[in-house]
């Protein structure tokens, strides 16, 4: 197929379309990016480049006969590709006001950048979300909703620093310098056209400065490995591993404390805060998941497999009650130590035309979580969808004990051409109440690209899931 859209190969093209990468050099990063949404046929359309690397970007573009600007010379040029790097400056930033200051400047540019695009081409923001004066503000997401009206946001990419020789070591006290933001806007048919500023609350609720600074012992990012699924897990369209878990109980729990998931799936939660003899409580709409669930707890704690491990280590007992996570109420469970969790991904499940879903379909297997109306993953209105959400969390959330986190396990969807970014949207509403943590990446490494858009654009294959941990003040 012609490839209209840059000089690379498929096989180049298609490692470009992972949405998570590991950050090795500046070098590469620019070069990667320059020569997947620059053409040098183009002669006539400048790559505007801003940022601290100018002669690293002058030696790739001289190398690649790319014609490149920089933001001095740039007045109304005709462009192909704007890259504007601003990973130095954000981390530097003296106070939220110097934060505001800078993205007045990018905003201008970037509606200065709208006007002389081409239809079809892309501009790539590199931005971290932040720590000022120790709390964490997540400006790249801010920066992404404010500039979503001028151009279309087609995805993020997620660059994990990969300096030290795992990304399993990575310290999460510093998750800010370990992972930044690659935002890919277009300009295309979906394109507002003119910035207006977008209200949100991820501004909204620094507390006192020690209610993040927990010390955790989490990586900002991780891949795993987990065992293959056992027979009546795989029944399930989306478990998440025991792993996960583990590694959050390990940070926010102690042996003996309460452990909750409104929406149980599987109870891989259970399961593994029953494994570190903690407590493990649940809800769950679906009888037929919640039966599988309670199933698997019980054969961690009946005494017969209790010589399978050490004793002390299956102290805990266990609840899942078939109920519709809207309807929790404090008579049900004892008091809360922590909430990790995932809920269904909008109803994503029902669009079954994703690769995931023609492969189970195939094997007979279900491909949602039921056709119950009061199952979130049946609720087409997206707004609805998160404010249904947003409320079982609040709700929850007065179950729980102040000081307690809550881990919730999402991931930014694609849908039908447009980006919904879900993870952020989520913790807008959260944050009326509560105090986000540094987000962690659980990123997915055993999944087979998918070589959409080839030759005409750019469309990442997600592989990334926010671990989102919130704060009750
Ligand atoms: C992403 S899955 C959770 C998977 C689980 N973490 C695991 O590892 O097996 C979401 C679950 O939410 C359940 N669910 C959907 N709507 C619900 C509701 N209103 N109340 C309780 N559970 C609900 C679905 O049945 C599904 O099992």
């Amino acid at each position: 197929m012609k490839n209209r859209f840059n000089r690379l190969t498929s096989k180049e093209w298609l490692p470009f379309q992972k949405s998570w990468f590991r950050y090795t050099d500046d070098h590469k990063l620019l070069s990667e990016h320059i020569l997947f949404f620059s053409k040098a046929e183009i002669t006539d359309q400048n790559v505007l480049y801003a940022g601290d690397n100018k002669e690293i970007v002058q030696d790739i573009c001289t190398q690649g006969t790319i014609p490149l600007l920089s933001e001095d010379e740039f007045t109304d040029q005709a462009l192909q590709y704007a890259l504007l790097d601003i990973r130095q400056k954000s981390m530097s930033l003296p106070s939220l006001a110097d934060y505001y200051d800078l993205r007045k400047h990018i905003i201008a540019l970037a509606v200065h950048i709208f006007r002389n695009l081409e239809e079809r081409r892309f501009l790539t923001i590199f931005i971290p979300n932040v720590f000022i004066n120790e709390i964490y503000y997540p400006i790249a997401w801010d920066l992404a909703y404010q500039l979503s009206g001028l151009l279309s946001l087609k995805d993020e990419k997620i660059a994990c620093n990969n300096h030290l020789p795992s990304g399993r070591s990575m310290p999460y006290s510093s998750a800010n310098t370990n992972t930044f933001y690659c935002l890919n806007f277009r300009k295309d048919e979906n394109s507002g056209g003119v910035y207006t500023e977008k209200q949100h609350h991820f501004f909204d609720l620094p507390l006192s400065d020690k209610d993040q600074k927990k010390e955790l012992n989490i990586p900002a990012w991780f891949i795993l490995k987990p065992a293959p699924r056992k027979k009546n897990e795989v029944l399930h369209p989306a478990k998440y591993p025991e792993e996960l878990v583990t590694m959050f109980l390990n940070n926010f729990t102690e042996k003996g404390q309460n452990v909750f998931d409104p929406m149980s799936g599987t109870g891989s939660t259970q399961v593994a805060a029953l494994k570190s003899g903690r407590n493990a409580y649940g809800t769950e709409l679906s009888t037929f998941f919640m039966d599988i669930a309670s199933k698997r707890c019980e054969d961690v704690v009946s005494p017969m497999q209790k010589e399978l491990f050490v004793p002390e280590d299956i102290s805990g007992i266990y609840k899942i009650i078939n109920k519709d996570a809207r309807l929790i109420t404090p008579d049900d469970f004892p008091e809360i130590d922590f909430m990790i969790t995932s809920p269904p991904y909008w109803d994503m499940l029902n669009m079954k035309g994703a690769e995931n879903q023609a492969k189970r379909i195939e094997k007979g297997l279900q491909t949602n979580y039921s056709e119950n109306e009061e199952d979130l993953g049946n609720v087409a209105d997206y707004e609805k969808f998160l404010d249904d959400l947003n409320n079982i969390y609040f709700n929850i959330a007065t179950l729980m004990k102040s000081g307690s986190y809550m881990t919730i396990v999402v991931k930014n969807i694609k849908k039908k051409g447009r980006n919904y970014p879900f993870a952020w949207d989520l913790s807008s509403l959260l944050m009326q109440k509560m105090v986000l943590l540094p987000e962690v990446f659980w990123c997915q490494d055993d999944i087979n690209l998918a070589p959409y858009g080839y030759g005409n654009t750019f469309v990442s294959n997600t592989f990334h899931q926010y671990c989102l941990t919130f704060f009750k003040p």
